[in-house]
């Protein structure tokens, strides 16, 4: 059967031409079957098992990756680099990353920081990858000789827009539509290391997690008089606009609030133009009782309610819930060198402490400290984050952050 499936995904490997197949079969005994990780959630990727050989699809771009144990006798023989398909020797003995939106904390959580050897930037939102950066464990190599990066059996990247040398293998949990389904990426990087039972087990831990903390929600705002209607924003060259990310609504619906209409988010709304913004003023002053601004800003750290009342032009703000009840947040609570936030990293892994933030934005009891968000109104600034905050030494599995949850 598995002699079976192995061949079927050659055939979809190569597409048919089955140049692989020679001197493969003579590998089937000699290796047992490891421990594997299953896609419950997750849509853009999938791992298929043999029994010296894994092959991962990556439904985004894809490509396939053919991993095969070191162990094996395909390894020495087998090396794959064309467009559609790339072969790995696993488990990798070191790695490098693309620090250009790559979420570290994925790597943290598998227990595998301690292989990590490369990076083309010290931006990175982790503190303890920071930690293993100062203690010389982590070299920086510039992108700008990339020749430099094959020396790493694999170099992980989520901006494909670029070339791709051989030893490439993309990760892009951002491309998924909900939150856990982000998070199940960890098994895409525990398949590389033979990681599987860990991946499994931190994924399950922050999915039960996070729906136990759905439940909660689900009853506070049962409890309440109406359910919280939230905002995402965006202010872009003189235009505003309301979200339509997708993983970002489910957040909301998940946290017991409710999106602003659909009829609202397809709009963008020009400041400079005077019905625009009468109708972006009736807008806020009707219906919205949370707003989290996601403006990027050059300056993070300056960024405070006075920034965000300047660009919706008003000096008279009564009208705004979400100002008179102190309901003005932004994502970038946690930063490193006020330009890397780790809500494109941690927040990516760890679902189930933005969806606790969310809560408490919509439900506030005052007495949780959130994480990734910080609230504008209550004037609170930005945690920077820094080596000497990780309590912990890097090369050691990062344990999820499991919140109390009581039904
Ligand atoms: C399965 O995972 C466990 C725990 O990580 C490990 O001890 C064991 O060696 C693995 N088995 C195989 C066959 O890889
Ligand atoms: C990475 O691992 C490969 C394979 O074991 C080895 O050949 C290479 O020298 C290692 N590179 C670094 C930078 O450690
Ligand atoms: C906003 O409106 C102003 C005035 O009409 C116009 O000059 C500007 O190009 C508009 N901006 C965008 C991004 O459309
Ligand atoms: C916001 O920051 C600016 C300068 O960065 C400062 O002048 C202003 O007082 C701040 N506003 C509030 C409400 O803190
Ligand atoms: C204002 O916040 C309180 C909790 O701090 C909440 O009970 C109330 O419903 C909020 N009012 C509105 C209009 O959102
Ligand atoms: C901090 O960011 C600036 C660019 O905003 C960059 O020039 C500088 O090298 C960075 N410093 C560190 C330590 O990452
Ligand atoms: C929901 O909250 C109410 C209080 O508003 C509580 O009495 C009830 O037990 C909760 N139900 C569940 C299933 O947690």
């Amino acid at each position: 059967m598995l002699q079976y499936i192995f061949f079927f995904f050659l055939f979809l490997l190569v597409g048919g031409r089955g140049r692989l197949q020679t001197g493969v079969s003579a590998d089937i005994e000699s290796v047992k079957v490891g421990n594997i990780s299953k896609v419950e959630d997750a849509v853009y990727f999938h791992v298929y098992y043999g029994q010296t050989f894994k092959v991962i699809k990556n439904g985004v771009d894809g490509k396939s990756y053919l991993l095969i144990q070191d162990n094996s006798r395909m390894a020495a023989r087998t090396k794959y680099c064309t467009a559609r398909i790339k072969s790995f020797v696993i488990p990798l003995s070191n790695y490098s990353v693309d620090t250009e939106y790559f979420p570290v904390s994925f790597f943290e959580l598998l227990g595998s920081v301690g292989n990590l050897k490369g990076m083309t930037s010290e931006s990175v939102a982790s503190e303890c990858v920071l930690k293993s950066y100062e203690q010389g464990e982590i070299h920086i190599i510039s992108k700008s000789e990339p020749q430099l990066l094959h020396q790493f059996s694999a170099h992980f990247i989520s901006n494909t827009d670029q070339p791709q040398a051989c030893n490439f293998a993309s990760f892009l949990p951002s491309e998924e539509d909900t939150p856990l389904q982000r998070a199940e990426w960890i098994k895409y990087l525990g398949v590389f290391s033979n990681l599987e039972v860990r991946a499994n087990a931190v994924y399950d831990a922050v999915k039960e997690n996070y729906m136990c903390l759905t439940k909660v929600a689900a009853n506070k705002s049962a409890a309440a008089s109406f359910k919280p209607i939230v905002a995402w924003m965006n202010y872009n060259d003189g235009v505003w606009s309301f979200t339509k990310d997708t993983y970002k609504l489910k957040y909301v619906e998940d946290a017991g609030g409710e999106n602003v209409d659909a009829s609202i988010n397809k709009i963008t709304y020009n400041i400079s133009n005077p019905d625009d913004l009468d109708e972006l003023h009736a807008i806020l002053c009707s219906t919205v009782d949370v707003v989290i601004d996601e403006s990027y800003t050059s300056d993070p750290v300056g960024y405070n309610v006075s920034t965000f009342l300047q660009t919706i032009n008003v000096e008279e703000y009564s009208c705004f819930t979400f100002l008179t009840n102190k309901s003005l947040w932004r994502y970038d609570k946690r930063i490193q060198n006020s330009t890397t936030i780790d809500w494109f990293d941690g927040a990516i892994s760890q679902p189930q402490l933005v969806l606790a933030d969310l809560v408490e934005a919509l439900f506030p009891t005052g007495s949780y400290t959130t994480t990734y968000l910080r609230n504008l109104a209550k004037e609170e600034g930005v945690i920077n984050i820094k080596s000497e905050m990780c309590d912990r030494d890097s090369s050691t599995a990062m344990e999820p952050t499991i919140l109390a949850c009581q039904l």
